[in-house]
């Protein structure tokens, strides 16, 4: 199984996408450059040392552009500019320019499912008659009597359809402020082409498609027993165009967010004339159990390797709950429809169990994430109080599920003053603790968290990012393997104590060796 698997290419051929450490920057939490309590350019532009100096190849920002920020900006009002709260379309430029002379690549977010209603094309649609062109690029339907012209449920919660004063509906898979565009006009195809273009000219280095398989539906079409609106196949004509539009600039990247656990679904989007990579939400939801673990790598890759495509691996991002929390709790899997806010988690358990986890991710051929505050142990912050919250899932669930939020919380740089050094008072508060683990906290201190990323990911782009695995057997419990540079990763996640193989030295380990042993819950590199 998963034998020498050529996980890609050599450090200098092209495809700098199949071998990255890529970081998350959730833009409205990370720095604050002008004291608004709200992250922007400036603080990123400001802070793009601490990236040079984790060793990562590359960030990937969230959406950036105007918008209402009702879903975080996942709800756009114009593709082709910046958001005033986070800077100017100048200062993005500048940032590419300045992260490329740092030796990082940049992905921005692009949002084609569904746009804002303050985009001008809604805006434009709401004036506009029924059965209008301007209706045409979003789904207008009548209704059924007084209900909505089907019965499909946001993913937020509650219907997927929202009446206009007029009569007719929209459809909107997420929150109402979010119209879903109908991917059946080409004008909207092309529409996005242009901007896939506009970003590519700026010098954009990847694409992170948001919702990336569920742009095609027919609202209008007879039940056929699969779900009516992910993963239609209708959606790789989309990709095919995409791509040949990215390959007409070289090595750019297009990075799918596909929520699909049907593996021969999900590799359909990574064929050689669709999407380069994927994020693996099998191994961010997997439990830290050294049985699931094995099957979800060796899943993955049996699928990516066919297929010549770099498998991911991905512990969080800005809408997971935080792996210190999760790797505490009892239950150690992640399910997004339920999230167990609140349950019991022990955070000393957790965030030993997450440096175990990161160095089994960057151990793993392929390239992988770091969410912004992964490389700090943050953990979820889950007693926020309810007038902050602001996330679409706490208003629509009734209030029921409190959502996102905690995994967004604005990172801790440095001090002990409110905001610990990111700016203005940060939008969502952050927990007094955190003062210890501020970026310049940790940063003398090699056995910190921060410390072990840096350390893991430096070793990585020197020794780790290429070539394939072959499983080492080393008990039940202990996922062992080895790279093909002579590399062996070693993860206990039994309860007892791992004897290590002899003759070997150890490079880095998530936690102290105990007699030369490998504790519970600890990964180690041997050379
Ligand atoms: C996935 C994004 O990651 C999430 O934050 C957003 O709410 C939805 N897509 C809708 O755009
Ligand atoms: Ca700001």
């Amino acid at each position: 199984m998963a034998e020498n698997v050529p996980s890609g290419t050599t450090p200098d051929s092209a495809g700098w996408w199949r071998g990255a450490a890529i970081y998350q920057v959730y833009l409205r939490s990370f720095a604050d450059g002008n004291g608004d309590g709200i992250g922007d350019l400036a603080g990123l532009r400001g802070h793009l040392g601490h990236l040079a100096d984790l060793g990562v190849d590359a960030l990937w920002l969230n959406p950036w552009y105007p918008s209402p920020m009702v879903d975080g900006g996942y709800d756009v009002a114009d593709y082709r500019d910046i958001d005033p709260v986070f800077g100017t379309l100048a200062e993005a430029e500048k940032l590419i320019e300045e992260a490329h002379g740092l030796g990082l690549r940049v992905i921005i977010d692009i949002v084609p499912n569904h746009c804002s209603d303050r985009h001008a094309w809604f805006q434009e649609a709401l004036r506009a008659e029924p059965g209008s062109a301007a209706r045409e690029r979003f789904w207008f339907r009548p209704g059924r009597g007084d209900a909505p012209p089907n019965d499909w449920e946001s993913i937020f919660g509650g219907p997927a359809w929202t009446r206009v004063p007029d009569g007719e509906w929209y459809l909107h898979l997420f929150a109402p402020e979010q119209p879903d565009f109908n991917w059946t006009n080409p004008e909207v195809r092309e529409e996005f082409l242009d901007v896939l273009r506009f970003w590519f000219d700026r010098g954009v280095d990847g694409i992170r498609i948001d919702s990336a398989a569920v742009l095609v539906k027919d609202p209008d079409a007879e039940p056929d027993g699969r779900d009516p609106y992910t993963d239609r196949d209708g959606v790789h004509d989309i990709y095919r165009a995409w791509r040949r539009t990215s390959d007409g600039y070289g090595d750019r990247a297009l990075i799918g967010e596909l929520w699909l656990p049907d593996q021969d679904r999900f590799a359909a989007y990574l064929a050689p004339d669709e999407l380069h990579t994927a994020f693996n939400f099998d191994f961010l939801g997997c439990p830290w159990d050294a049985a699931a673990l094995r099957r979800v790598i060796d899943t993955t890759l049996e699928t990516h390797t066919p297929l010549g495509a770099p498998p991911t691996w991905v512990l969080s991002n800005h809408d997971v709950t935080r792996p210190v929390t999760r790797f505490g709790r009892e239950d150690t899997s992640f399910d997004l429809n339920e999230r167990r806010h609140g349950a019991p988690t022990d955070l000393r358990l957790g965030l030993r169990r997450s440096r175990a986890a990161a160095l089994l991710a960057m151990a793993l051929p392929g390239s992988v994430y770091v969410y912004q505050g992964e490389e700090l142990g943050l953990w979820e912050v889950e007693d926020l109080p309810e007038e902050v919250l602001e996330d679409p899932i706490w208003f629509r669930s009734g209030r029921t599920d409190r959502g996102r939020d905690g995994c967004r919380v604005p990172i801790p740089w440095s001090g002990d003053a409110p905001g610990l050094g990111f700016g203005g008072e940060p939008w969502l508060p952050q927990p007094a603790a955190w003062r210890d683990l501020a970026v310049e906290a940790q940063s003398g201190d090699p056995s910190s968290t921060l410390g072990l990323y840096r350390r893991g990911l430096r070793l990585r782009r020197e020794l780790l990012g290429y070539g394939g695995m072959t499983w080492r057997p080393m008990g039940e419990n202990v996922l062992a393997f080895d790279r093909e540079n002579g590399i062996t990763c070693v993860v206990n996640l039994g309860a007892g104590p791992v004897r290590l193989p002899e003759g070997r030295e150890p490079l880095l380990a998530s936690d102290p060796l105990e007699r030369g042993e490998l504790p519970p819950d600890t990964a180690v590199w041997l050379r």
